[in-house]
C-alpha cells in the first residue's frame, strides 16, 4: 500500500493522500484590489480534480503594503473573505481540504507605498531600500497577521500557513543577514524568532485548526553568514512549542542568489534536517517529479507530506498516473533496498 496515496490523519488534518499543491503565486489579480476571480478557480480546482490531499493557496498578503505587487492576493477587507469562502466550498465540493498561505512581502514588496522590513537593506540593487519597521508597525503587522487569520477561518479553510520563508518579511526578522536590528526584535537568534514567535501564539489564541509554518533553510551565502542548519532545528522546536502543526521546507528567496545546482529532490536533505531534531510533520518540496521518489521519501522517513508545484504543470495526471503505477506492484526505492539486503 503506497503512503503517498494512502489517507492519513497528519497535522490535524484529514486528508485523502499526502500530495499538498505547494503554494505558488499566480500574479492573477487583475484588479489590484486582491480579490480571487474565475482564473484563480480554474486553477485550483483543477488541482482538487487531480485529487490533490491538500490544497494551498498562494500567498496571500495581510494588507496591502505587503503584496509583492498588485497582482498578489489579499485578505484585508469582506470583500476577499466572501470571494475566499465561494473558492473554499468550491474545493471542498470537489473533494480537497484547502488551506491559505498568509504573508507579508517586507522589502520584497514591490507596489508597496510604504516597504517596510527588520532593517534598512534593499534586496538587490534595483529594489527600493525599505524603511525600517518600528515596534509599533510590528504590531501593527502582527495584528493584521491575525486579522487575516480569523478571516480565513471564517471563510472555512482547513488549513493556514503562514509565510516564514522566501525572504518574506518573517524571513527577514529571522535571518542575521538582513535583521541588523539591537532592540527586541533583533540581536540573538531567539530576538530575530521574537517576530514569528508572537505571530504564532497569537493566531493560536484565535484558531485551533491545522497551523503550518514555511521556512527557507538555506540562503546561498557561507555558513558562519546566514542561519545554520542546528539554528532552524531550533526555530523548529519553538515553533512545536508555540503551538504549530507542520513545517514546510524550502530554501532560498531571502537573497538574490540561486543554488548552483537543482536536481529532483534537491530541497529534501532539509527536511530530512528538520525530521531529525523537531517532532513535527514535515512537508519537503523540490522537483519531486517521480512518485516512486516521493514514497521513498515518505517510507525512509525523511518527510511526512510531499509539496508539488511544477509537477501538475507537466502532467496533469500526475496522481492517476502514479496510482497506476503502485498498482502494478513495482515497488519503490525502499523495496529496491531491502530487496538489496536480502541477496
Ligand atoms: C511562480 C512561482 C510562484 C511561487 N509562489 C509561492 C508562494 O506563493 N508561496 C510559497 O511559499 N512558495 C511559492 N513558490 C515555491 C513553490 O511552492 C515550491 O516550493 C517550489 O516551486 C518547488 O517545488 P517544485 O519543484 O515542485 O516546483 C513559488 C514558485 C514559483 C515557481
Amino acid at each position: 500500500m503506497s503512503m503517498l496515496l494512502s489517507p492519513v490523519v497528519i497535522a490535524s488534518l484529514n486528508l485523502k493522500n499526502r500530495v499538498v499543491m505547494s503554494p505558488m503565486r499566480t500574479y492573477s489579480v487583475q484588479t489590484g484590489d486582491g480579490k480571487l476571480n474565475p482564473l484563480h478557480f480554474a486553477h485550483y480546482g483543477a488541482r482538487a480534480v487531480e485529487q490533490v490531499g491538500l490544497v494551498v493557496i498562494e500567498v496571500t498578503a495581510v494588507e496591502p503594503n505587503g503584496r509583492t505587487t498588485a497582482r498578489d492576493l489579499g485578505l484585508w477587507n469582506d470583500e476577499q473573505q466572501k470571494e475566499l469562502k465561494k473558492l473554499v466550498d468550491f474545493l471542498h465540493d470537489l473533494g480537497t481540504k484547502v488551506g491559505i498561505q498568509l504573508g507579508h512581502a517586507g522589502r520584497k514588496a514591490q507596489d508597496s507605498v510604504n516597504i517596510v522590513a527588520p532593517s534598512e537593506t534593499a534586496y538587490n540593487e534595483t529594489t527600493a531600500c525599505p524603511t525600517k519597521a518600528t515596534e509599533e508597525k510590528i504590531q501593527e503587522i502582527e495584528a493584521a497577521f491575525v486579522k487575516a487569520a480569523k478571516r480565513a477561518k471564517a471563510a472555512g479553510v482547513d488549513m493556514i500557513e503562514i509565510q516564514g520563508a522566501n525572504g518574506f518579511l518573517i524571513d527577514e526578522f529571522l535571518s542575521p543577514l538582513v535583521n541588523q536590528r539591537t532592540d527586541a526584535y533583533g540581536g540573538d537568534l531567539r530576538k530575530r524568532y521574537r517576530f514569528l514567535h508572537e505571530i504564532v501564539t497569537a493566531i493560536r489564541h484565535e484558531y485551533d485548526g491545522s497551523l503550518w509554518v514555511r521556512l527557507s533553510l538555506d540562503d546561498y551565502v557561507e555558513e558562519e553568514e546566514q542561519n545554520k542548519l542546528s539554528d532552524w532545528q531550533q526555530v523548529g522546536q519553538w515553533l512545536k512549542e508555540d503551538g504549530a502543526s507542520c513545517i514546510s521546507v524550502t530554501t532560498g528567496g531571502l537573497l538574490d542568489k540561486k543554488p548552483d545546482y537543482i536536481y529532483t529532490g534537491w530541497q529534501v536533505p532539509y527536511a530530512r534536517a528538520m525530521k531529525e531534531k523537531v517532532a513535527l510533520p514535515i512537508a519537503a518540496s523540490g522537483m519531486l517529479l517521480d512518485p516512486k521518489l516521493c514514497e521513498y521519501i515518505l517510507e525512509t522517513r525523511q518527510a511526512d507530506l510531499i509539496l508539488e508545484a511544477h509537477v501538475f504543470e507537466q502532467n496533469a495526471s500526475w496522481i492517476a498516473d502514479a496510482t497506476e503505477e503502485f498498482h502494478e506492484g513495482t515497488g519503490s526505492y525502499a523495496d529496491f533496498e531491502r530487496h538489496l539486503d536480502e541477496i
